[in-house]
């Protein structure tokens, strides 16, 4: 297996050589090189300095609640699909790339979306790394699972439509036990340590193991967005799941510690702070599903016609 191993990152460097990303030139995070970092993205894409862009933090005081937005239909979730996963290093993230037959719809979206591949943002040993945020508080990590709307085979295409991408974000928290789901991922880690590194997991599972149980999934926020990375492209529907998924310091420590942006070889730079900080809302607005929570200090507009109309006719009389 090693000589396939050492073959197959040979294929994926070729493949892949650096700075070919779909749109955007060489771009990286700070913390690799800060001549390429999130603020020099626009001068290499455009669209990176947009009025639309992702993350953001989701301020629960300004989201307002929609009907529209009720429970996921998840196909696929909940049996280990046939054909192998993969899992990579692209050099500024780890990505597991997924088989057919793993979709989402429901949950306000327009469409069916197919799973393509979910991928990981993280910090530093002393600093969290999500890109979201919740009422301004940033996570440890972040995992997003990209989907591709249903009508679409390439993602070039349908990241020029608006309604192209759905992506699914959770947050992550660490807690005092392994969560073992996660362990195929974690092992995995060490085969892709090095960008241009990619192996084929040892088995599909169940990617609803990964999440958090059913019955929370349908609290969760939603805004139009972009990729989070250069060409920052505005094709996104963005979900992001108000519960976190535990997982233990040594678990995220496996994220943080071992896995590098530098392809092996290289001088060794860790993949640390993958993360774009938090863009401008602008003229967006995020909504609620009918489930999540709503910050306790929300007064709706009703109670605050009720409040002031009475005041008014006290006044008049
Ligand atoms: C990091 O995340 C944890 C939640 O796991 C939170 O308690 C802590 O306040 C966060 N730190 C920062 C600086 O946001
Ligand atoms: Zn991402």
């Amino acid at each position: 297996m090693p000589f396939l191993r050492t073959a197959l990152s040979f294929l994926v460097l070729l493949l892949l050589p650096p700075g070919t990303e779909a749109s955007g030139g060489t771009w990286c995070y700070a913390t690799q090189d800060a001549a390429c970092g999130p603020a020099h993205w626009e001068a290499l894409d455009h669209q990176c300095g947009g009025a639309n862009q992702s993350p953001i933090n989701v301020d629960r005081k300004t989201v307002r609640r929609s009907r529209e937005l009720d429970a996921f239909v998840f196909k696929g979730y909940n049996t280990a699909t046939a054909g192998a996963w993969s899992i990579a290093n692209s050099g500024h993230a780890v990505q597991v790339n997924l088989g057919s037959g793993i979709s989402v719809s429901g949950a306000g979206l327009p469409a069916v979306y197919n799973a393509l591949q979910f991928h990981f943002h993280w910090g530093n040993p002393n600093g969290n790394g999500s890109e979201h945020q919740l009422d301004g508080n940033q996570y440890p990590m972040e995992v997003h699972i990209v989907h591709m709307h249903s009508k679409y085979t390439d993602i070039k295409v349908a990241a020029t439509d608006p309604n192209g991408l759905a992506v699914l974000g959770f947050f992550y928290k660490v807690s005092d036990t392994d969560n073992t789901n996660y362990n195929t991922i974690i092992d995995g880690l060490q085969s892709v340590s090095y960008s241009g590194d990619s192996v084929d997991l040892a088995s599909t599972f169940r990617l609803d193991s990964l999440l958090p149980p059913e019955n929370l999934l349908n609290r969760y926020y939603r805004y139009r967005g972009s990729l989070t990375t250069p060409g920052c492209a505005e094709a996104v529907i963005w979900t992001v799941f108000e519960d976190p998924i535990p997982i233990s310091s040594s678990q995220l420590s496996a994220f943080v510690n071992s896995v590098h942006f530098s392809a092996s070889g290289q001088t060794e730079v860790k993949m640390q702070d993958n993360f774009r900080p938090v863009q401008a809302l602008n003229r967006r607005r995020i909504y609620a599903s009918k489930q999540a929570s709503l910050s306790s200090g929300t007064i709706p507009a009703l109670s605050i016609v009720l409040l002031i109309f009475p005041l008014l006719a006290i006044r008049l009389l």
